[in-house]
């Protein structure tokens, strides 16, 4: 029975943070970020909001948007790495708030492909038959983990959620399609948060030395995420049987526009079936594909049997893609 998304939402906070404020807090200029990321704003959440905040609000628009109420969800779940707190999962927190009495709700890590790697799970209990309705969500406060004296990050991510509700529906055609996920751990020292965990808890001395923030090794992850990109897109292509001259829209992680250049080149995608909005958010980790795929939908970009193609990197390392056709309601 095909799984389809039947709704959409996305939230991102009112403050923008422009490159030309980012000068006046750390040693760079807009024309240096513009260049070499694409990112000319981002969103920061204020001091009250906390990550299921931000999920809420994306939760409740992709609820309004498919037309399902909350007490009709049977899983929740959240894809973060800037949770609210240890325990209870942020997930619980926002299944409260819903009122979706009759989900189950639950966490889960896995960075920038987080998204994707919450779809495919909450796809395969969907198809597994036991439960039939889904609302997956990618939520992230980055601005939590920033150093804001270190140009080499802080520059670089934005604070947001995207949401998506989904359903085995029986008799409509399209849906999710072949998915493939992938972990590297063995690199994960080139992009992590060192401290703040059970392996180096916060004390004085992380605090100084601001251990408890995003680190990278900005080349080498570029590398990786082109990489490991571009070789998912084009194994989910050929799986499919697709070309890629038949792709209305890839959506990728927005983590830098250079990036999403040099895959689009070597999948051989044209520049205007890629959706990029990093300009205007930065990369909010989790977040970002779920917001895109939003402002894809509200931008009237995705229509009834449009070959759609996901596709994210991030710290692990992790990397997803997903082939999805839209859908055609029964
Ligand atoms: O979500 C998935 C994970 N994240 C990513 O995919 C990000 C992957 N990496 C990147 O996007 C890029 O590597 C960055 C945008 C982080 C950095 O771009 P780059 O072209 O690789 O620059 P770089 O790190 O090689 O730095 C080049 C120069 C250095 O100066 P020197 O040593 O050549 O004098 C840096 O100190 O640019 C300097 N620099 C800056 N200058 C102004 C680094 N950050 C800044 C800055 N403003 N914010």
């Amino acid at each position: 029975m095909p799984i389809q998304l039947l709704g959409t939402g996305s939230y991102t906070p009112e403050k923008i943070l422009t490159n030309h404020d980012l000068e006046k807090i750390v040693d760079t200029n807009d024309e240096w970020i513009s260049t070499r990321t694409g990112i000319r704003e981002r969103r920061i959440a204020s001091e009250e909001q906390a990550t299921s905040d931000l999920a809420l609000i994306a939760a409740q628009r992709a609820l309004k948007s498919s037309g399902v109420d909350a007490s009709e969800l049977d899983v929740v779940l959240i894809a973060t790495c800037t949770p609210d707190m240890a325990f209870p999962s942020t997930a619980t927190l926002v299944q409260n708030r819903l009122g979706a009495k009759n989900a189950f709700a639950m966490d889960l890590s896995a960075a920038c492909s987080g998204f994707i790697f919450a779809l495919e799970t909450a796809r395969n209990l969907l198809d597994a038959g036991r439960y039939r309705t889904a609302l997956v969500i990618g939520a992230e406060k980055m601005s939590s983990l920033l150093n804001w004296e270190d140009r080499g990050t802080c520059i670089l991510f934005g604070d947001g959620a995207g949401a998506v509700v989904l359903r085995n529906e029986e008799g409509s055609k399209g849906g999710l399609g072949p998915c493939i996920l992938g972990s590297n751990g063995s690199l994960s020292e080139l992009l992590q948060v060192p401290a703040g965990g059970s392996r180096r808890p916060v004390t004085p001395q992380v605090l100084e030395e601001h251990s408890n923030t995003i680190t990278m090794a900005g080349q080498e992850v570029f590398k990786h995420a082109v990489l490991n990109m571009t070789s998912t897109a084009k194994k989910l292509l050929k799986q499919a049987e697709w070309e890629p001259s038949e792709l209305a829209l890839v959506i990728p992680h927005q983590a830098n526009h250079r990036i999403l250049e040099a895959i689009r080149t070597r999948v051989g995608v044209d520049k205007d079936n890629v959706f990029v909005n990093v300009h205007k958010y930065g990369n909010t980790s989790s977040a970002s594909v779920g917001i895109a795929l939003d402002e894809a939908v509200a931008q009237g970009r995705l229509k009834p049997g449009d070959r759609v193609m996901l596709l994210a990197f991030g710290a692990g390392f992790t990397w997803g893609g997903m082939l999805l056709e839209w859908r055609t309601p029964a």
